[in-house]
């Protein structure tokens, strides 16, 4: 009793630790449906920031989606969804990057996450979320109420609302405001340690 409890104790705490030395993968789900998207620069300022922590890939495909279908999603996903859902469930953790469109979150973005309703790919994810836009107070209140929903792990400081967000970008990907960029490493720290699981 006493050695299986010993041993199951011995490979539970060597599996943590491989766990917290190898490289996490972290998904980042960009919501514009621009070509020259301000979220996508954030992100990749982001990546480059913390490519020695994180290995990032970068979900920029949200058109190459087909719409939403509830019976499909259940009985026969279709090929890219099939991907898109094996790309979060693979992740460490996942970062949702977006602008607010007429108030609300994107219809490509929304889309996507429709697609995982039927699944529980999104539980208990580390889930980290920002909202970068003119504005963008009612998206980022929305996102947050529907990754609660789908029961994705975050806290309030693994949220992010950057208001203006093109005056605090530059077109070469560089942040040009230090109060966001402190904002953004805060964001960055409690989002590792979620992935971390401290
Ligand atoms: C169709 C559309 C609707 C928009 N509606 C809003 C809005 O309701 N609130 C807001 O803050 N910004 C709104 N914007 C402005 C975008 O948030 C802003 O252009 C943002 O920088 C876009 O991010 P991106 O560069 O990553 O595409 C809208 C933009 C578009 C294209």
């Amino acid at each position: 009793m006493n050695f299986y409890f010993n041993l199951h104790f011995v490979l539970s705490l060597s599996s943590k630790v491989s766990y917290l030395l190898r490289m996490k993968t972290v998904l980042a789900i960009i919501g514009s449906a621009s070509e020259n998207s301000a979220n996508q620069r954030l992100i990749e300022f982001l990546a480059k920031e913390t490519g020695k922590d994180f290995e990032w890939i970068l979900f920029n495909e949200l058109k190459s989606l087909p719409h939403f279908d509830p019976e499909l999603s259940v009985n026969n996903p279709p090929e890219e969804v099939v991907n898109f859902r094996k790309q979060i469930e693979q992740a460490d953790g996942i970062i949702i990057c977006t602008p607010e469109y007429v108030f609300s979150i994107p219809s490509g973005l929304k889309n996507a996450i429709e697609w995982c309703v039927s699944t529980t790919i999104f539980s208990d994810k580390p889930t980290g979320l920002i909202t970068a836009s003119a504005q963008g107070e009612k998206a980022h209140e929305e996102l947050q109420l529907i990754m609660r929903t789908l029961m994705a792990q975050f806290i309030d400081e693994t949220t992010l609302l950057i208001s203006g967000i093109k005056s605090k970008i530059s077109m070469s990907g560089q942040l040009t405001d230090s109060e966001t960029q402190s904002e953004l490493e805060q964001f960055t720290n409690s989002f590792m340690n979620l992935v971390d699981g401290m």
